[in-house]
């Protein structure tokens, strides 16, 4: 089936708001050609790209959130930590013209008190120069972790309760998922993973509690469009009960 086919097929039917995307599989793609670890990352941010462009210019859906940098992942060798944030800051001050004049809008969520200064001056003025733009609400997820995102709330609320503005039954769902460091955001829809682990690697959890998990075994560089498109076509043959039963 071409492109455009699978593209029309996949638009005839409810397509999901939020889509959130762990990236992995980089290294892997590198270590298959013989090539070091970084250039994978290079392929990778390529692959980030292309999609980025074409789920703006498509208009597919409003929320594309990408996993870029978890908390463990400072756990990885320096050398290799810093070539990932310096491929960030040149990827945002090099693409980021392009990105706006298609209406994307840039928003980043995680812990940025350890991120080096200059890729957080970098994020601030793309996140200001794009604050206007709706067709593509893109989020990066930089240093983060879905254990810091609930213990941030966790923080918000002690925080709350000592000013005593809120009493514990004041503290409900809604209430909570509004201190969430992701309270901008709706819930992610779909989550897709590449690179064939089957596991969210503290990813999102409280808003993940109804996603629907989609992985795949390709390597993040070599998802594609078209990849794209074939995720959300088996989105869109899953029944969500969340919970009810469908008759
Ligand atoms: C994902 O690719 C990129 C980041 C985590 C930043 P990996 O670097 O984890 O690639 P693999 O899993 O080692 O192949
Ligand atoms: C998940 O990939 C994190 C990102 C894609 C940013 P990892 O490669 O860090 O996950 P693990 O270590 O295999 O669980
Ligand atoms: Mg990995």
């Amino acid at each position: 089936m071409s492109l455009s086919d699978l593209l029309e097929e996949v638009r005839a039917r409810p397509l999901p708001r939020h889509v959130a995307l762990i990236m992995d599989g980089n290294g892997r793609w590198a270590k298959a050609r013989g090539l070091p670890r970084t250039e994978g990352h290079r392929q990778g941010a390529l692959a980030a790209e292309r999609l980025i462009r074409f789920v703006g210019n498509e208009k597919l859906f409003p929320y594309l959130t990408l996993f870029a940098f978890s908390t463990e992942n400072w756990n990885r060798p320096r050398e290799e930590v810093e070539f990932l944030f310096r491929l960030l800051e040149r990827f945002i001050r090099e693409k980021l013209r392009e990105l706006s004049e298609a209406g994307v809008r840039l928003s980043v969520l995680g812990d940025m008190a350890t991120i080096p200064r200059s890729l957080k001056r970098s994020l601030s003025e793309a996140i200001e120069a794009t604050k206007g733009n709706d067709t593509l609400h893109l989020t990066v997820a930089l240093n983060f972790g879905g254990r810091w995102a609930v213990l941030e709330a966790a923080r918000r609320a002690v925080a709350r309760a000592q000013a005593g503005e809120l009493s514990p039954e004041a503290l409900t769902e809604g209430a909570f998922r509004a201190l969430l460091p992701t309270a901008e955001l709706p819930d992610p829809d779909l989550i897709i993973r590449t690179g064939g682990h089957m596991r969210l690697s503290n990813f999102f959890l409280w808003e993940a509690a109804y996603a629907e998990l989609y992985f795949t075994p390709t390597l993040w560089p070599d998802f594609d469009e078209e990849a794209l498109l074939l995720a959300l076509r088996e989105f869109q043959g899953r029944t969500r009960n969340f919970g009810r039963v469908i008759t």
